[in-house]
């Protein structure tokens, strides 16, 4: 069965796709902006300290659930303990709503190459970004290149399609991000943007802080959403998961700081601002384009590398829905790839027509349509996935399966295996219960309580578990 659902020609392959499913607009396009917004350096500090004590965590978690179930995001859980298989469904769902919004960006990304090749800016980049987006049709047009492409590398299969792309587009992304990063921080007064972004200031660092690193932390990584779980089940029994859990959060750390560096200091050396938000790659950056020499090449560099980025990431949504509808509904993977990538389509244009003709129609909670979809996975899906992620690692998976499959069988040390419990446990467990409880509106001291009970129930688990293994003994 397992040569039919594919397989990773090789580990490198493998940590390139995999890589390049957590590289994306999260890296390139988000954490810039949320960096921008939220006090630079203070956002930063965060964002490191969690990718640390979560990011490492959970990836292994993800990557070793997919070995061991061998199957897209719900077969794999349910194979490993029947009944589970609910969590990898609202994984699958996750990637699917984020597709369908994730492919109107790329397509603007793929509006901005075409704009650069034709010469640059003709108007105020405020009003070429805003036409632009409020067009209507166009942007749509757009999203739909993002779709069909993502597709037809999909339909060639894992190591055929996903890794035979990655393996091209992810060297050159690396390579164009160096270029302009160089030509990022020798501009004039750069220091001040690096300063703003690599120096923390620590009164910066609220609980509003904390989330929303949190939450980029996971977006970043694919995370709580069954892509590394659906990556991972494509590899041989006798890859090193622990390695390659180490080298994914490595290289998207890398690259999500090296975007830092090629934006930041450029909008500081232009004496522009940095807090343009969802704007800042759009807007803020075509203008620094402008002003600079040869600035065009470096627009179409910037803006290729970025679709390189998105790319190999909607590559990856894609496939965790594919996996899905080939190994439970027994569709082809040919037949699988054009019904999702149609369904995507259609969904892509009320997203699309939110910026433009349907921004003031409000879906749920005064959202408009791409808004909400983005509050329900960013706010709901995300960290009820993960935290159910951590629960089945945590409480639900026998620890000997857990620790064979982890180690090959003992070929494989994993010393730490209880300090990445512990992660998955507790770490994990109160940060995800945290996002969830602000989401749902329970904050301040009602918050506190809330943590403190569930840490309380913790023990007793911790308690009652030791008793188990010792009468068992
Ligand atoms: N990690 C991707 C990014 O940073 C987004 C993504 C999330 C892709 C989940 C796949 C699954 O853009």
């Amino acid at each position: 069965m397992s040569s039919e659902r594919g397989n990773w020609g090789s580990n490198v392959g493998f940590v390139l796709a995999a890589a390049g499913s957590a590289i994306g607009l999260g890296n390139l396009w988000k954490f810039p902006y949320l960096a921008g917004k939220n006090g630079g350096g203070a956002f930063v500090v965060v964002y490191l300290g969690l990718i640390v004590i979560l990011g490492f965590s959970l990836m292994l978690g993800e990557m070793v659930i997919g070995r061991r179930g061998k199957s897209d995001a719900f077969g794999a859980y349910n194979n490993i303990k029947k009944g589970w298989g609910f969590i990898g469904m609202l994984g699958i769902l996750c990637c699917f709503i984020v597709y369908s919004y994730y492919v109107v960006i790329a397509g603007w990304i793929v509006k901005y190459i075409g704009m650069f090749i034709r010469g640059g800016l003709t108007e105020d980049p405020v009003l070429t970004f805003g036409n632009f987006i409020a067009s209507g049709t166009s942007p749509i047009l757009y999203s739909f290149i993002v779709v069909v492409v993502t597709a037809a590398i999909v339909l060639k299969g894992v190591s055929g399609g996903i890794e035979k792309a990655s393996k091209i587009m992810m060297p050159i992304l690396f390579v164009f991000m160096i270029v302009i990063v160089i030509r990022s921080v020798t501009l004039p007064n750069a220091i001040e943007g690096i300063k703003y972004f690599l120096k923390p200031d620590f009164s910066l660092i609220t609980p509003a802080v904390i989330i929303a690193a949190l939450g980029q932390v996971f977006f970043s990584l694919s995370l709580g959403m069954g892509a590394m779980i659906t990556y991972g089940s494509y590899l041989p029994k006798d890859s090193n998961l622990i390695k390659s859990a180490l080298y994914i959060p490595i290289l998207d750390t890398v690259i999500a700081l090296l975007a830092g560096l090629a934006i930041l200091p450029a909008v500081f050396s232009f004496g522009l601002e940095p807090t343009a938000g969802p704007g800042l790659i759009f807007i803020t950056l075509p203008r620094v384009f402008a002003a600079m020499p040869f600035g065009n090449v470096f627009g179409i560099m910037f803006f290729l590398l970025v679709l390189f980025a998105a790319l190999t990431s909607t590559i990856s949504l894609l496939e965790v829905v594919v996996s899905f509808v080939v190994d439970q509904l027994k569709l082809d993977r040919k037949k699988a790839t054009i019904l999702v990538s149609i369904i995507i389509a259609a969904i892509a244009i009320p997203n699309s027509h939110s910026f433009g003709p349907m921004a003031d129609f409000k879906v749920f909670f005064g959202l408009n349509f791409f808004d909400f979809l983005g509050y329900l996975t960013d706010n709901i899906l995300l960290p009820v996935g993960g935290l159910m992620l951590c629960l089945f690692v945590g409480y639900v998976w026998d620890k000997e399966d857990l620790k064979n499959e982890l180690t090959n069988d003992g070929d494989i040390a994993f010393p730490l295996f209880s300090a990445w419990m512990i992660g998955i446990k507790y770490l994990g467990i109160q940060l995800l219960s945290l996002i969830l409880l602000q989401a749902v509106g329970i904050t301040g001291k009602k918050m506190s309580y809330s943590l403190v009970i569930i840490f309380m129930i913790q023990i007793l688990f911790h308690v009652l578990e030791n008793k188990r293994k010792v009468s068992a003994v």
